[in-house]
């Protein structure tokens, strides 16, 4: 987002940040050479990083790890965690020059920018302010300010209505079950800290997601559930969203199938959104209805009334917990130097590591249960955010943005895809992620357990850096490869928050490198659109021209339908 260094033509925001026009789409011609100024890859500092990669000396890890002084060197403490990075691939030169392209990147304007509210998601017109969800009361940039501390009481308030009881279902018993409607951004975060934070702070109520479009999905939701004590969350900045809306639908008639009582939605439906007028024409009241705004992207929305989930299964004060831990990576993002800059640095190590050593993936491995989740959420977060192909004024890309990312939780991904990791052909770059401690394994009798399981944390990014040499090929181990290891201190709300924001921190700057919007997913919309009239098609309804492929699968499902169809009324 190097505004400044754009040729397309400007306009000033609020904050006088230079805003580029977008050009209208079809004006622009296909062989248009690319505006040199908008690739990093025709810097000097991109050259440098490219002579730096081509020198084998610079790239025997196991070496550089025999000076005392690496891992001090080559680590940060960061709010409630430590971020080690003496198993990646850089020496002092490397990070240097990595350094360099972020200042010809101009990454502290744009950090700035970011922060201060400017447009920042040029597609859109749109600020990407998801930091002043975190931030203290009267901080905020901009209209921010009036909106998030009055959305925070209320929120706290239903939380404490519904936990103590006070809120009551349609024939007077306390709620005892929460279903979260949503998907992606609206439902991702929310699952996350759900499951990390349970094992400490219980869940009461209990906390089941819905979003996949799938009726198993919408069954093992509903499957055992009393509608009377039942609470609803429909989640949807768009209020639009398919999945959702269909589960919505399905879940409110499940409830009036049950109920019979069209006026008891009230009490047992809310909703979180952008589009008010949309949730009340479903039927929610608008006193029930949790805003969202356009400045707030889906996956950087835990921190908004998204997270309602997280406020009511383990109360509003492990939510404040996530916000300040949030905040103060904010903090840190904002007044580190470039060269302590935990998200920039990780945002760095990864570019070097996808663009100039050839790293095809990123795995995510958190050696914990409880997050379990986290690459689902992280996946979202990196690969919708920068998964692009086109630079901020449009020209083409001609570097590798987002590499897939990846993973699974330690130590079950060691018996299943990590002999890839060991002994495959492909580079990739990792994150380990561990708790120093781990409150839920507090008894004498498991603390062999979190020990054994850092053990093999450790362990693993030991032999992916130095591998073993046999004399037997098929025993060899390459090593060589580069990881990061992510300590939290333990698995609080604050560390959580701290965790998730570096992460979100990481993605802006890449996309900064890159200079790619990471706030826009236009590319998600096409599949929406081609899906409406195959459903059509599905359904028997006239097809519009389809391509062979398409009509083939299909004309076999319908046959295959029709057929059981058939078998079914033999039986009747
Ligand atoms: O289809 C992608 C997406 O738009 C995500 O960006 C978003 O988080 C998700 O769908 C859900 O959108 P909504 O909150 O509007 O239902």
């Amino acid at each position: 987002m190097d505004f400044a260094s754009t040729s397309t033509p400007t306009q000033r925001c609020s904050s006088c940040w230079p805003i580029p026009v977008p050009k209208k789409e079809p004006k622009r011609k296909s062989n248009k050479a690319p505006n040199r100024e908008s690739r990093p890859d025709t810097l000097p500092e991109w050259k440098a990083l490219t002579r730096l990669a081509a020198d084998p000396v610079g790239q025997a890890l196991t070496e550089w790890l025999q000076r005392d002084n690496r891992f001090e060197d080559f680590s940060l403490q960061l709010p409630a965690l430590l971020m080690d990075y003496s198993k990646q691939r850089v020496d002092a030169r490397i990070l240097n020059a990595l350094l360099d392209l972020a200042r010809a990147r101009s990454m502290e304007a744009n950090i700035e920018a970011l922060f201060g509210g400017a447009p920042v998601n040029v597609t859109e017109h749109r600020a990407a302010l998801h930091t002043a969800l975190r931030s203290p009361a009267g901080q905020q940039p901009g209209e921010a300010r009036s909106v998030v501390e009055p959305t925070l009481v209320r929120l706290a308030s239903i939380a404490e209505r519904v936990r103590s009881g006070k809120h009551r279902g349609y024939t007077g018993r306390a709620v005892t079950d929460i279903v979260h409607i949503g998907i992606g951004g609206s439902h991702l975060g929310p699952e996350l800290v759900v499951e990390a934070l349970i094992p400490i702070h219980g869940s009461d109520p209990r906390c089941h997601f819905l979003a996949n479009i799938d009726d198993a999905a919408l069954h093992s939701a509903l499957t055992g559930l009393d509608p009377e004590t039942t609470l609803f969350i429909v989640v949807s900045k768009s209020f639009g969203t398919l999945e959702t809306r269909t589960n919505a639908e399905s879940a409110r008639s499940w409830f009036l199938e049950r109920t019979g009582d069209v006026a008891a939605i009230a009490r047992h439906f809310l909703a979180v959104t952008a589009n008010v007028e949309a949730a009340r024409a479903f039927g929610i009241p608008e006193e029930n209805v949790y805003p969202l705004w356009d400045w707030v992207g889906g996956r950087f929305s835990l921190w908004s009334a998204v997270g309602l989930p997280i406020q009511l299964a383990v109360g509003p004060e492990a939510f404040a917990e996530l916000l300040r831990g949030a905040h103060q990576m904010d903090e840190h993002f904002r007044t580190a130097p470039l060269e302590r800059n935990g998200p920039l640095i990780m945002a760095l190590l990864s570019v070097w590591n996808s663009n100039f050593l050839g790293a095809t993936s990123h795995a995510v491995l958190p050696y914990s249960r409880r997050l379990r989740l986290l690459p689902d959420y992280l996946q979202q977060l990196e690969m919708e955010s920068n998964g692009k192909s086109v630079h901020l004024d449009g020209s083409a890309v001609r570097i590798h943005t987002m590499p897939v990312l990846w993973g699974g939780e330690g130590t079950n991904g060691q018996h299943a895809f990590h002999q890839l990791l060991h002994q495959g052909t492909r580079a990739f770059s990792a994150d380990f992620i561990v708790c120093a401690s781990d409150e839920a394994a507090t008894p004498q009798s498991l603390e062999a357990h979190h020990r054994w399981l850092l053990a093999n944390a450790f362990a693993q990014s030991q032999a992916m850096m130095s591998g073993r040499q046999e004399a037997d090929p098929h025993r060899c181990v390459a090593g060589n490869k580069a990881t990061s290891t992510l300590v939290m201190d333990e698995l609080s709300p604050f560390a959580i928050g701290s965790l998730l924001a570096l992460y979100e921190h990481k993605v802006f700057c890449q996309g900064v490198i890159w200079n790619i919007n990471s706030f826009d997913q236009w590319g998600v919309e096409l599949g929406k659109q081609l899906a409406l009239p195959i459903f059509d098609q599905l359904d028997g309804k006239p097809a519009r021209q389809q391509d062979a492929s398409t009509r083939g699968l299909v004309e076999y499902v319908r046959r295959r339908l029709q057929e059981r169809r058939n078998q079914e009324d033999k039986h009747v």
